[in-house]
């Protein structure tokens, strides 16, 4: 299943940079960004809800999906991808996660090096002034307002329109054009910025590996796609190669 190829590259590598997106959590029951949402927010299209105009629109509804994917988040573990990611930081010598995720399972699995691109779900700030608010759940109003200068609490995460914390992107175009290896993995690389770090690393000429069950608009240019679940095919490498 895994070429001989990639494990003779992995064995010699000393930098890897991972890219990671929702498909990474789907094992652990985290529904990805572009699954049909079930229930009550079936109506509902994500791309709809996770913006700035919808939240000003209607703070009460966007604050309680937020809600409803916390609590879904909070109950779930990491899976065997998150674990042997978190294994292979242990055994390269420079090794970056880059996740678009704004759950907390790569660091409940261990990793270290992490920078979050899209923010992170357990977070609270303010929408006026990004204060942010640790004692959110004791205060009052859907959403709470922000005992500093009033503003409505919103969860710490980018929206559609927003900008990404302040040089993530750079930071991580420097780390895959000075890797031996990139992986982009569970990501359908349609979002932009983040979309752009795996193709700076093609466009380098560095060596990129696609773990995906589906076909992306990357896979047609990586120099090998690994069909399959992340958390099925992440152990099998890290075995292969480590034998761990
Ligand atoms: P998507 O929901 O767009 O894509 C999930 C990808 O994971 C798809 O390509 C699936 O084929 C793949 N996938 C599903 N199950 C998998 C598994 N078990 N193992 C590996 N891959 C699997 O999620 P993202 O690409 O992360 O941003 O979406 C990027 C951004 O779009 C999100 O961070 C979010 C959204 O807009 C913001 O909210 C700003």
């Amino acid at each position: 299943m895994i070429p001989d190829s990639l494990i003779n590259l992995l064995r010699d590598a000393k930098r890897v940079a991972v890219l990671t997106g929702a498909g990474v959590s789907a094992e652990s029951g985290v529904p990805t960004f572009r699954d049909a949402q079930t229930g009550l927010w079936a109506k509902y299209d994500p791309q709809d809800l996770a913006t700035p105009q919808a939240f000003m629109a209607n703070p009460e509804l966007v604050w309680n999906w937020y809600a409803w994917r916390r609590d879904l988040a909070e109950q779930v573990s990491p899976n065997p991808g998150h674990y042997a990611l978190a294994k292979m930081e242990q055994l390269v010598p420079e090794f970056a996660t880059f996740t678009q995720n704004v759950d907390d399972l790569h660091d409940q699995a261990g990793s270290q090096n992490i920078t979050r691109f899209h923010g992170n779900l357990f977070g609270v700030k303010c929408f006026d002034n990004h204060h942010m608010i640790d004692n959110w759940r004791e205060l009052p109003g859907t959403p709470p307002t922000c005992p500093e200068c009033g503003s409505w609490l919103r969860p710490d995460v980018v929206w559609f329109g927003e900008a990404l914390p302040e040089n993530v992107i750079d930071h991580a175009v420097q780390v895959v054009r000075a890797a031996d290896v990139v992986f982009s993995i569970g990501t359908s690389s349609l979002v932009m910025p983040a979309a752009a770090v795996p193709v700076e690393a093609i466009n380098a000429g560095i060596p990129v590996i696609e773990i995906n069950p589906n076909a992306t608009p990357i896979s047609e240019h990586v120099a090998l796609t690994l069909r399959g679940k992340s958390g099925e095919v992440l152990p099998a490498l890290v075995e292969a190669v480590w034998g761990q």
